[in-house]
C-alpha cells in the first residue's frame, strides 16, 4: 500500500484540519460537516492523478480539443456514519461515480475491547472497479479490513484509494499489512497515538457525533 500523508505539504488543507480539531469549532456541526467535505474534495483531486486516463475530442464553439478524462470504472463505498460527509465531499468531484454504502461500529465486549460488526452493505457489482473507501477516522484499521473483507463478495475489485482525515499510525500500518499491495491510502494527516479505547490522540474526538450529534 502507497500512504500519501497529505500534511506533509503545507496547504489550505491545514486550515480545515485545525478546525476540525479545535474543540470551540467543533461546536457548530454545520461547519465540521462542510470541512469534512471540503477535505474529500482535496483528497479526491489528490487521488485523482493516480487514476486511468483516456483522450477525448470536446467540441468547443470555436473548434476541437483533445482532453483526458478518467476513464476508470469508479464506484464510492462509504463506511456508516461518519464517512457521509466525506463522501459527500468526493461525490462533489466524481459526479457520475457509482455508489456503495456499509456499516461497521464497534460492539464493546468490555469497556476498553470491541468486534467490529458489519450488518449493512448496499452496493453496486466491484467486478473490474476502481473503489474509493472513504472512512474519515483510521484508528486501529479493524474496521477498514472488515470492510474489505465484506467488499470481496462483490466481485474482483481492480484496485482500492482510502481516503481519510486522520488516520492513527499504527492503524495506518495494521491496514497496510492487511490491503492489496496496490492500494493507495490519502490520508490529510496522521497521528502518532490511539488511546486505551481505540481512539486516535490527538484526533478530534467521535467524528460521526460531532456530525450528527451524540448517540445513545
Ligand atoms: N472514530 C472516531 O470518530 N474517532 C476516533 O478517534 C476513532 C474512531
Amino acid at each position: 500500500m502507497t500512504v500519501h500523508n497529505l500534511a506533509e505539504t503545507n496547504s489550505v488543507l491545514n486550515h480545515f484540519i485545525s478546525e476540525i480539531r479545535d474543540l470551540e469549532i467543533q461546536k457548530d456541526s454545520m461547519r465540521f460537516r462542510r470541512n469534512i467535505e471540503r477535505i474529500g474534495e482535496i483528497l479526491s483531486y489528490e487521488m485523482s492523478q493516480k487514476l486511468s486516463f483516456r483522450s477525448k475530442t470536446v467540441q468547443t464553439p470555436l473548434g476541437e480539443k483533445n482532453v483526458s478524462i478518467v476513464s476508470e470504472k469508479l464506484v464510492l463505498c462509504s463506511v456508516l456514519r461518519a464517512g457521509l460527509p466525506l463522501h459527500q465531499g468526493v461525490l462533489n468531484y466524481f459526479d457520475q461515480i457509482e455508489n456503495a454504502f456499509i456499516s461497521a461500529y464497534r460492539k464493546h465486549t468490555t469497556t476498553e475491547d470491541f468486534d467490529i460488526k458489519v450488518e449493512y452493505l448496499a452496493s453496486p457489482s466491484l467486478e473490474g472497479k476502481t473503489v474509493i473507501l472513504a472512512d474519515p477516522m483510521l484508528a486501529t484499521g479493524s474496521s477498514l479490513v472488515a470492510v474489505l473483507k465484506a467488499l470481496k463478495n462483490m466481485g474482483n475489485i481492480k484496485q482500492i484509494h482510502i481516503v481519510s482525515v486522520i488516520a492513527a499510525r499504527e492503524g495506518v500500518e495494521f491496514v497496510a499489512k492487511h490491503f492489496p499491495e496496490n492500494s493507495h491510502l490519502w490520508v490529510a494527516t496522521i497521528d502518532a497515538d490511539l488511546n486505551s479505547k481505540g481512539y486516535i490522540v490527538p484526533g478530534l474526538g467521535d467524528a460521526g457525533d460531532l456530525a450528527f450529534g451524540e448517540k445513545i
